[in-house]
């Protein structure tokens, strides 16, 4: 019988599959968690074994509101932070918590495919708000609401990430930040900032989150340790009015199996106190940068004016728009027998007509180094021309 598997990334042989937004496994740090591990039985003992406190264990809370003083335009008081299990968990959770069978959900689009894919497990119905190159078009959400409310819906939740989207890599801008945060408390509808990619900025710190420059109330954030630090841990947090993590920290789920990932988040914890957690982010940061410039300058010489995109300034994927019409998901079988992989542009619209994304290309640029993503282009550009 074979193994079985251990990962989630099935790796095929000769591809260099830019498809999964995965990290670089010679960039997770194995040493350092080690001793960050045996740190935390040496101090905490048995306290690190047994079950948690339901809002994560109290060294990460405090931890966190350090972190996000200083990567953020605020820091939030620690009955503001729950810890979470990542932000699959976390967003899970903010549905079962947050939403009535029959709530609608305003869906920024194009958007994370794998968020819609937990939302769609909830009884809600998902709606789509349109996003062009400065991000969410928050001058559609007016209609939008209207519209939803004018056949007796009501709309709950704003699902978006804002910062180095994924599948864009764009940002929304500093402007519309503040008339989303505005709309949103004036309309009582729940902003989810999926915050996943903050500490992986370029070019330059990150904007506000909209949790930072938001009423009370107004939205939950979700950062998460996957990207800054290793998906395996299962980490995360979220940051959001003391009543809402309340509301977490009672409901049956941490009642029952108190705080989530309680071992790895006082692992996380160590990790940040003696500054390893930082250091590993600027490492993080200078190696995908290079990574990002070598993949477009691989395109850029390959393909030249056949594609565009807007220089992503963090995060982990870059959106290449063809200009020659070619459907992305015709280009796949193609990019595949040439030995790459990407991920179509209609994969990330909640019910794709055949304009969405039909010519847009999301690829991840952190898994390979350089020299290999250099390969990738080569082999893309080759299934753009027909070439064998
Ligand atoms: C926008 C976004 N949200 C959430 C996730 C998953 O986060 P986690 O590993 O914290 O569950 C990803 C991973 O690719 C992502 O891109």
């Amino acid at each position: 019988m074979p193994d079985l598997p251990i990962g989630q990334f099935v790796a095929r042989d000769g591809m260099i599959d830019l498809a999964w937004g995965h990290p670089s496994p010679e960039l997770l740090p194995v040493d350092g968690l080690r001793r960050a591990a045996d740190r935390v039985l040496d101090r905490y003992g048995t306290d690190a074994l047994t079950y948690g406190y339901a809002a994560g264990p109290g060294p990460l809370i405090d931890w966190v509101c350090d972190r996000l003083g200083a990567i953020d335009d605020r820091a939030p008081a620690p009955e503001s932070v729950l810890i979470t299990g990542g932000n699959s968990h976390a967003l899970d959770q903010v549905a079962t918590l947050l939403t009535e069978p029959g709530d609608c959900v305003l869906v920024e689009s194009p958007t994370y495919h794998l968020a819609v894919r937990i939302l769609r497990d909830h009884p809600v119905e998902l709606v789509p708000v349109p996003s062009d190159a400065e991000g969410l078009r928050v001058d559609a959400l007016p209609e939008t609401t209207a519209a939803i409310r004018r056949r007796g819906g009501r709309v709950r939740l704003l699902y978006c990430v804002p910062t180095f989207s994924n599948p864009t890599g764009v940002s929304l801008a500093p402007e519309r930040r503040r008339q989303l945060v505005e709309f949103a408390a004036a309309e009582e509808v729940v902003i989810v900032e999926d915050d996943a990619y903050r500490e992986l900025s370029y070019d330059g710190p990150a904007l506000p989150s909209l949790w930072s420059l938001a009423a009370p109330g107004t939205v939950v954030r979700l950062g998460s340790f996957s990207k800054s630090l290793a998906p395996g841990l299962r980490a995360g947090y979220l940051t959001a009015n003391a009543d809402i993590v309340d509301r977490f920290r009672d409901g049956g789920l941490l009642d029952s199996g108190g705080g989530v990932s309680h071992f790895t988040s006082l692992m996380v914890a160590e990790f940040g106190r003696t500054g390893e957690y930082a250091t590993n982010v600027e490492h993080l940061r200078a190696a995908y940068c290079e990574r990002r410039d070598a993949l477009t300058t691989a395109l850029l010489a390959e393909l030249g004016s056949e594609v565009e995109w807007r220089l992503p300034e963090g995060g982990y994927f870059l959106w290449i728009a063809l200009r020659r019409e070619v459907d992305a998901r015709a280009l796949l079988p193609r990019a595949e027998a040439a030995g790459t992989s990407f991920m179509p542009g209609p994969t990330f619209f909640l019910e794709p007509d055949d304009a969405d994304g039909r010519r847009s290309l999301r690829v991840a640029f952190t898994r390979y180094p350089p020299a290999v993503l250099a390969e990738a282009a080569r082999r893309l550009a080759r299934a753009i021309h027909g070439s064998p």
